[in-house]
């Protein structure tokens, strides 16, 4: 079974579409050298397997944290990879039980990469076993049921874990904790986003010209995943309506039909904003209700879209609630209220109190 097959489609993931499998898996780079920026997580992590390596252990075990579509799971691949060591896959939301965990444990062998996608999900008794076994390689295995139940202690493999979550804050302390690094997933910049998409371009063979590229990588979220989507929309676009070329014009027309905007908000990202601006008068309003008023589970708002908006400078995260900025207000093309919070930079670090 391949690892594609593997990946669950979490909910907190609705921006990967079970059909892009295939696609993606062309394009994920394979090595450290081919994956684009994060400068500061790939030196760190260079450092990480580079040392394990010169000892001939295997390395601490990792955590990568950071919004859906940044390359987390590529990164694990590449960790795997750069050890010469197999990869074994699995999620938090499957590990319901944990015989799950043990079941998977114990299969181990000495060296490998364990993957754990959506760790956060795992439940409490499987995240339990995961303790001792990060730390100790070791598992107690119950057996039988109340007061007669005894546990047996079961010798595992020495293996790396990594765990990918999109929320580090709502792991337990004891597991975040039993991570030797953690590798901060960042938003990618234009440059960083223009790089990946050449790169797809080539191996995809579409006729990408200089400005095409710079006009989609300002539009794909600060995300490699939407990057190398909106290539493909785009060159659909071309080859239907165009002569095949990926040209700045043809990028921005073929945007304007799958409304993506300038900034490459999508359109869960402004109904949050319009539902905060319009129906809380721009907050502040807890994340639940924004989440109703948009039809959509509140994690999903949190993970997905509040990041990126906060990164853009839109929205401000307070005790209070979400509120919208003076930039959020503009870019829907209305008039701020006085109480909005200021520019684009300063939102980044507003407090309720201040
Ligand atoms: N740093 C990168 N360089 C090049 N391509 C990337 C990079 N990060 C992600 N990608 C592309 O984006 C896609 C999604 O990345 P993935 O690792 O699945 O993200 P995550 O697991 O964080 O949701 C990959 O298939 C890959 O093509
Ligand atoms: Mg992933």
């Amino acid at each position: 079974m391949t690892f594609e097959e593997f990946e669950p489609e979490g909910a907190l993931d609705p921006l990967r579409d079970p059909a892009e499998r295939d696609v993606e898996s062309t394009l994920r780079p394979r090595d450290l050298h081919e994956f684009v920026g994060q400068p500061k997580v790939r030196e760190q992590l260079e450092l990480v397997l580079q040392g394990a390596m010169r000892r001939g252990a295997p390395p601490d075990h990792v955590l990568l944290s950071g919004p859906p579509g940044l390359g987390k799971t590529s990164l694990a691949m590449i960790i795997a990879a750069e050890l010469g060591a197999s990869l074994r896959i699995t999620s938090g939301p499957a590990l319901e039980r944990a015989g799950d965990l043990a079941a998977m444990l114990s299969n181990l062998v000495e060296g490998d990469v364990l993957f754990i996608d959506e760790i956060h999900r795992m439940a409490r008794p499987a995240e339990e076993m995961l303790y001792l076994a990060m730390e100790d390689f070791r598992v107690d295995v119950v057996v039988g049921k109340g007061p007669g139940a005894t546990s047996i202690p079961l010798d595992i493999a020495p293996f790396t874990l990594v765990g990918a979550t999109t929320r580090s804050g709502a792991l337990t302390g004891p597991l975040r904790d039993r991570f030797g690094f953690t590798g901060h997933m960042e938003f990618y910049n234009a440059d960083e986003l223009e790089l990946i998409i050449r790169r797809s371009a080539k191996i995809l063979g579409v006729d990408l010209r200089e400005d095409g590229g710079r006009e989609i990588a300002g539009r794909s979220r600060g995300t490699p995943r939407i990057a190398n989507r909106l290539l493909r929309r785009v060159r659909d676009f071309a080859e239907v309506r165009a002569d095949g070329a990926v040209t700045r014009d043809v990028a921005r027309a073929a945007l304007a039909v799958y409304d993506v905007d300038e900034l490459g908000l999508d359109r869960l990202d402004r109904a949050v904003l319009g539902a905060l601006v319009k129906s809380f008068g721009g907050g502040p309003v807890g994340v639940s209700t924004l989440a109703v008023a948009v039809g959509e589970e509140p994690t999903t708002v949190e993970e997905v879209c509040e990041p990126y908006l906060v990164r853009a400078g839109m929205l401000a995260r307070t005790p209070r609630g979400r509120v919208a900025t003076a930039t959020a207000w503009l870019h829907l093309g209305l008039q701020p209220p006085a109480k909005a919070p200021g520019e684009a930079t300063r939102t980044l670090f507003d407090d309720a109190g201040d």
